[in-house]
């Protein structure tokens, strides 16, 4: 991995003009990189040379992105991969081998539940699935657990574990731990200052925040990272210079986004609850949240910008609340600028048995809502409207 600012001039290929000092990160759109000679490739593989060989291991561009994500999360070191699912697979696969357990909230987006439960399962890695409690409890783990994984808060209840007790029971077990923490962003929460060995997430979601980029993000100390980005390069799940730029100037307003993104969650959190109008609100921020103190206590900068609510678990009534809306707009994902309605059971839960909705706590009748930044009386009479 490369440590020095990605703008430094990095070869004589074509048109490059060394006197100029880009303010923005520039594109590097190249799959290679030329060497004068072949001391320069020898010093590039003894690890002797901070110059680049081939797009797929590294690029100028994407360790640009890279280091400033660390310096976001506090972390020694970062790496940018395709997709949020290519972050998880590369963090499962280059910290677990034939025979390892795997120990996951039960708690958790539907992608990584299926990756996990059956598709890496065929290669020998089981996964347990327990109650995210659990988690900070040592006697959870066995001797064959080599990995645990979870999200706080959770997607789509909002459900939040005591980040610091699971990374304690972990270390204590020499389990390595790893939190998706897509729905936080290192805004609000700052999980490696609380001890985990990993912080992965949807770069899809707030990091790019323009709904516009698919990515994934992993961070930690610099030895953790060399095991990632061993096994993205032999998976091939680098992201694109292109796409790592898009990312990088989404990160440029992250902290002004997240502002109105907390800000207006909260209040139409609040809203909803008095309301009345529905039979159950999930947001971290509200005292009635199973959750809210340890919220409170690991999210100093905001409970984030996603709500889940419930309508009796009525599939019926949710779907009509969701036809009505007019400003939120019906669409997976979430984590961008504009709002979105999703319905679990069609989108991140679809597919589950009625066993995997129970245990993670899903309903038919649950809307996610993904808050935007746009004025929140707009979305509030949206909202009242589509409830009426
Ligand atoms: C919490 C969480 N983790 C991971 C993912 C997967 O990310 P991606 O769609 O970028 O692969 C998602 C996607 O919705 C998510 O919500």
């Amino acid at each position: 991995m490369k440590h020095r600012p990605a703008t430094d001039a990095i070869h004589r290929g074509e048109g490059d003009d060394r006197s100029a000092s880009p303010l923005t990160l520039p594109i590097y759109e190249t799959t290679t990189y030329v060497f004068e000679n072949a001391a320069e490739v020898e010093a590039y593989q003894a690890g002797q040379s901070d110059k680049y060989l081939y797009s797929r291991y590294s690029n100028p561009t994407v360790v640009g992105v890279e280091q400033k994500l660390a310096a976001l999360e506090g972390a020694e070191s970062a790496l940018l991969l395709a997709s949020g699912m290519a972050a998880v697979t590369t963090a499962v696969l280059s910290t677990t081998k034939v025979g390892d357990e795997v120990v996951c909230s039960s708690a958790l987006y539907g992608g990584t539940l299926h990756l996990l439960a059956d598709l890496l399962s065929r290669f020998g890695i089981t996964t347990r699935f327990v109650d995210p409690v659990a988690l900070a409890d040592p006697t959870t783990y066995s001797d064959r657990t080599a990995l645990a994984w979870f999200e706080s808060p959770s997607n789509p209840t909002l459900r939040c574990v005591d980040i610091a007790a699971v990374a304690e029971a972990c270390r204590a077990r020499g389990v390595v731990s790893v939190i998706d923490s897509t729905f936080a962003t290192p805004i609000n929460q700052r999980p490696l200052a609380l001890g985990v060995d990993i912080v992965m997430h949807s770069a899809t979601k707030y990091l790019n925040g323009h709904s516009d980029v698919t990515a994934g993000m992993l961070a930690g100390s610099v030895e953790r990272m060399k095991a990632c980005a061993y096994a993205r390069k032999m998976l091939g799940t680098v992201l694109d210079p292109a796409a790592a730029y898009a990312v990088g100037r989404g990160v440029k307003s992250l902290s002004a986004r997240m502002a109105v993104h907390n800000a207006n969650a909260l209040r139409l959190a609040e809203w909803l609850e008095e309301s009345g109008r529905v039979s159950r609100v999930y947001y971290p921020g509200l005292p009635s949240h199973p959750d809210h103190a340890v919220a409170t206590r690991q999210m100093p900068g905001g409970f984030g910008g996603m709500i889940c609510i419930d309508l009796d678990g009525d599939y019926g009534r949710v779907t009509r609340f969701f036809d009505r809306l007019q400003l939120f707009k019906r669409a997976a994902s979430l984590g961008g600028i504009e709002s979105l309605i999703s319905l679990p059971v069609l989108t991140s839960q679809y597919g589950h048995t009625d066993a995997q909705l129970a245990a993670a706590g899903v309903t038919r009748g649950m809307a996610r809502l993904s808050v935007g930044i746009e004025d929140v009386d707009d979305l509030k009479a949206d909202l009242e409207q589509a409830l009426a």
